[in-house]
Order: C-alpha cells, then structure tokens, then sequence
C-alpha cells in the first residue's frame, strides 16, 4: 500500500513528527479507515527514504495516541475505534453542565458545590491586617534547610510507601510531651495522629462522625473552615451565642436536640479573641458528658499567648473521653508546611487513622522527620519564645495606635492571645463601604460579619491581623483608618 505523504527535509519540524502528523491527518479525514493496515516501518521508510527509526518513532507516537495498534506478527494498523470518532460520537455539551447536574452528585458533591468560594488570595494592599499568615521572615529557613538536607542524604525509607498513616512515631512522641508541658494535654503518643493541617483534621472528624441531619453546634461567630466541613455533610448547624467567656453553654444545654459534636476555640476564640473561662469549660466538659457529645477543641493559636498564664486545655480536664483536641504548626512554623495533629480518645484511633490512609495514606514523611529533630533540638520552642516577644510588641503597639487614633470609640476583643485581635468601631456605615474606602487607600482589612452564623444587626466589627506587620505599619495603618473613618463622617456617612 502506497501511503500519500510529502515530507519537508528543509523544514525544522523534525521528519518523525511531520510523518505523525501527516498520518493522523490522513486518518482523521478518512483517508486511512478503521483497521487498515498500514505499510511496515520498513518499506514505508524506504519509500520515503528516510530511517526506519523514524517511522518507528512516529508510528509508536500514534499508537500511544490510540489512532495505530500493532497486531503481534501482523502488522500495525489503523484502531478500529479512532479517539476523535468516538469524540465526535459524543453529544456536544460542556463538560462543566454535566458536573453541575445535581443528580450526578453525591450528597457531599451537592453540599460543596452550594458552599460560596473560599477565599484564596487577597489583593496586593500597602498595609494588610489581614489575618492567618505568621510573620514568615524570621522563620529560621536556613536551619530548617540543613535538617531537611540531612535527612535527604541519610533516609532511603523517605521514599517508599512504608509509612504509618497516623504520623512518623517518633514525631508524635514529640507532640504528647510537649502538649503535656505546655496544655496539660494528657495522652499517649498513640493517641496524637499527624495530619495535613488543622484543616484535614476537621474534615475526617466531619466524614467519620456526621451523617446527614446530624446536629452541630458551633461558636457564633465562628470558624469557617470548620463550619463548611459540617455542611459538607449535610450537618445542621445551631449557633450559639459567645460572650466574654466564651461559647455560652447555658445558652447550649437550653436546646434538646441531640447534638453530636460542638466545635470550639477555647483558647482564643475565633475571630472574637476572647478565652473561654475556667466555669465554663467545666460546664461544657459536663454538658458533653450527660448528652453523650464530642468537643473539638480546636487550639489553633495558644501558643501565643501575653502576659496571663493559659488555661489548661479542656482534653486534660475530661475524665469521659469526649474531647477530640486540634493543633497546628502553621502559625508556629508556615501554613504551607500542612502539618497539623489530632489528639484522640483511644476509642477513635482506629478510625481516625483509617479514615487518614483512605484520604491520601499519611502524610509527607521528609517534613515529619524534620519536625521531630527540630522540635527534639529544642528549636521548635525557642522559637515560640522568640515570636512571642515580636508579636507582643506588634500587639501592644496595635492596642495603643487603635486607643489613640479612635478613643472612646472602639472595644478590643481577645488581645491577650494569638496573632490577631477583634475590634468594634463605633460606627452606622455598612462594613462593606468602610472595607472599600480603605481599600482604595491601601490598607487591606476584614469584617467579622461573614463569621456570624445569625448576622448581627450592628456594623463595624472588623478583624485585625498584625503578625506580619511592622510596628511602623501597623500605627501608619490605624492612622489612616481613622481618617478615613472621620472623612466618611464628615461626608455624612
Ligand atoms: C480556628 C482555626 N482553626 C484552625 C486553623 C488552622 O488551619 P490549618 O492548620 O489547616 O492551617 C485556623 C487558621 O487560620 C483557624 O483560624
């Protein structure tokens, strides 16, 4: 069989990808039909009079493109079904109508799609309180390199599959001493099982332990990463109000439903600020107790706390077996390290840990090594202490520019711990418009409107991330906030 095809030898396209693609073309037109069988390498070479490994190559092209197949001591011919027929065959529709089509999803596919986007970049602002990042130019990363570098050299387990889903043991003992120091956390290290930030752990407790119409309570504001895991499985959501104590628990034990999980940041209340009192921890731990519900103690920033002593954490004080305590490494180290714990009772090992493999089997292993030996050389905690003092100077310097620029006319939320504070200005303009104006003047800023479950009628509550910015910053920020505040008012906003 005569094939008939031109090749350019002038041309740049080398002669192996002209020939492919000459004979794709002559498939796709119909030139060549379904099952025909096509000249052998060697004979069309020599037709053509180029090398046989030219025709091979390009022949091994096409059959990986599925348009050739070779028939072992037959030859190579043309696939009886070609890809671009069977595409044709196909209705033309838009992929993406077919995935939005409701009844092609799971309850959990139909719950994510309702879930509004979440927030992954912000604009580039002069002066951001923006919160979540800690203050990633003084993490020691050349310290940090050298340990990963070593164990690169010496680890050829890193590379295989022979890891334990719940997390490098030795890393784990780590994080059982240190929560037992520094949060009175009583456990094994068997009970602490290593996950991809505080994230993955919120969302294996949500698939584990909800099924759909299931009750959660949640703090009001509260936090959406884990607010979104419990509508992703169709969970009900019952806010409950926090005050200066914390999550309200008489307001909690007032309801009778029965609720399977209450998700908490006793610690630094998230985005409030405010740390949940001794009284009240011990009526949750005994409202939890009598109606048979699990606690997540979700402890995402206790480790920077100012001037008063912690209180110890509520999965040290539980004598039931109810608390399912959360810890991350992102505001101690860098969010982007994705390494996060949960601290089990022994009856959810099991679980946990099955549902951890079943997600992505464990997690990175080189990062856990270097973990271990960073916090077992002591680094982990000096430089706590470090990031401690710089953050408390950016702090106070925040708490004095908003008293100074604004008065009477602000409340300050939960300065006492974490890497951000909540602030109400006093003020009738809508959130939205301030967020605008001072947006178009550079400072980044965010409103803890979103965070209520129940919107509240007042304006004016907004979030105040300071880790990342410098004293100067942070006083320039406020400065100009309040101007733009007076400005707006003076405008008759
Ligand atoms: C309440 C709360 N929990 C947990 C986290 C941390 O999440 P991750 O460990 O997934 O980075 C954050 C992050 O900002 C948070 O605000």
């Amino acid at each position: 069989m005569d094939l008939a095809i031109h090749l350019d030898s002038t041309s740049k396209i080398p002669l192996y990808q002209q020939l492919t693609e000459k004979i794709r073309g002559a498939v796709l037109e119909g030139r060549l039909k379904p099952n025909q069988k096509l000249p052998s390498s060697r004979s069309l070479a020599k037709s053509l009079t180029i090398s046989r490994s030219t025709v091979t190559q390009s022949y091994e092209q096409l059959e990986s493109e599925g348009y050739l197949e070779t028939r072992h001591g037959s030859g190579t011919y043309v696939c009886h079904q070609i890809p671009d027929e069977w595409l044709k065959s196909q209705p033309i529709e838009p992929v993406t109508s077919k995935i939005a089509k409701a009844s092609t999803l799971s309850q959990l596919g139909k719950s994510l799609i309702s879930i509004e986007s979440l927030e992954l970049s912000e604009p580039d602002y002069a002066i951001s309180f923006s919160y979540g990042n800690p203050a990633s130019k003084y993490f020691p990363m050349e310290q940090w390199r050298k340990i990963l570098a070593r164990h690169c050299q010496n680890s050829p387990a890193l590379l295989n599959y022979a890891a334990d889903a719940a997390g490098y043991f030795p890393l784990r003992v780590e994080i059982a001493n240190y929560l037992g120091r520094s949060r009175a956390v009583r456990c094994t290290p068997e009970q602490v099982i290593i996950v991809n930030g505080s994230q993955q752990a919120l969302d294996l407790i949500a698939r584990g332990i909800l099924d759909s119409g299931d009750w959660v309570a949640m703090e009001d504001p509260g936090y959406l990463g884990a607010r979104h895991c419990f509508m992703g499985q169709c969970a009900n959501l019952q806010p409950i109000a926090v005050n200066s104590d914390g999550l309200d628990v008489e307001v909690l034990s007032q309801y009778h439903q029965k609720f399977k999980l209450v998700h908490v940041t006793p610690s630094h209340q998230f985005p409030t600020g405010v740390t949940m009192s001794l009284p009240q921890r011990i009526a949750l731990l005994q409202w939890a107790q009598k109606t048979d519900s699990l606690i997540i103690e979700d402890d995402y920033d206790s480790e920077y706390r100012y001037g008063e002593q912690p209180i110890p954490a509520l999965q040290g004080m539980d004598r039931s077996q109810s608390v399912i305590y959360i810890g991350t490494f992102s505001k101690i180290l860098f969010p982007s390290l994705r390494i996060g714990y949960l601290v089990v009772p022994p009856s959810l090992i099991s679980l946990v840990t099955t549902a951890k493999w079943l997600c992505d089997r464990f997690s990175p292993i080189l990062e856990q090594y270097a973990l271990t030996d960073w916090m077992g050389e002591g680094h982990f905690e000096r430089h706590i202490r470090r990031m401690r003092h710089i953050y408390d100077l950016r702090r106070q310097t925040l708490v004095k520019a908003l008293k100074e620029y604004f008065g009477s006319r602000v409340t300050i939320f939960g300065e006492n711990a974490g890497i951000h504070l909540m602030v109400k200005i006093e003020t009738v303009l809508p959130d939205d418009i301030v967020i605008e104006k001072a947006a178009a003047a550079g400072i980044g800023l965010i409103s803890a409107r979103g965070y209520y479950l129940q919107p509240p009628q007042h304006q004016g509550e907004f979030i105040f991330g300071y880790a990342q910015l410098e004293e100067s910053e942070i006083e320039q920020g406020i400065l100009k906030l309040s101007q733009i505040l007076e400005q707006m008012k003076d405008e008759g906003g």
